[in-house]
């Protein structure tokens, strides 16, 4: 177990709970922040887009051609943008500071 950092829509801040092999998204809806994840995590959706801070960004595995793909898509998208569905926690990332985003 470890947490990750997580600024809502509003600016507030929360330290959540997470497991390993659980996804960013899972541990952010599973805690009752607002995220809408319609697609379940299948990559189809960019209704998970998180905002990483920077210097975790660089930790992360890069994204698969579908999450940019779909990232490419977003208005909102800044160069640390993410899916939250397409990471996996571990305990590397414990820690880990992002900020929900817009999905537009
Ligand atoms: S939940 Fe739909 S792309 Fe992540």
């Amino acid at each position: 177990m470890g947490t990750i950092k997580v600024t809502d829509h509003q600016g507030r801040e929360h330290t959540l709970a997470a497991a390993e092999g659980w996804r960013l998204m899972e541990i952010i809806r599973d805690h009752g922040l607002e995220i809408e994840a319609v697609c379940g995590g299948a990559c189809a959706c960019a209704t998970c887009h998180v905002i990483v801070d920077s210097r975790w960004a660089e930790k992360l595995h890069p994204a698969r051609a579908d999450e940019r793909d779909m990232l490419d898509d977003l208005d909102s998208a800044t160069e640390n943008s993410r899916l939250s569905c397409q990471v996996i926690w571990n305990r590397a990332l414990d820690g880990l500071g992002l900020r929900l985003a817009d999905s537009r």
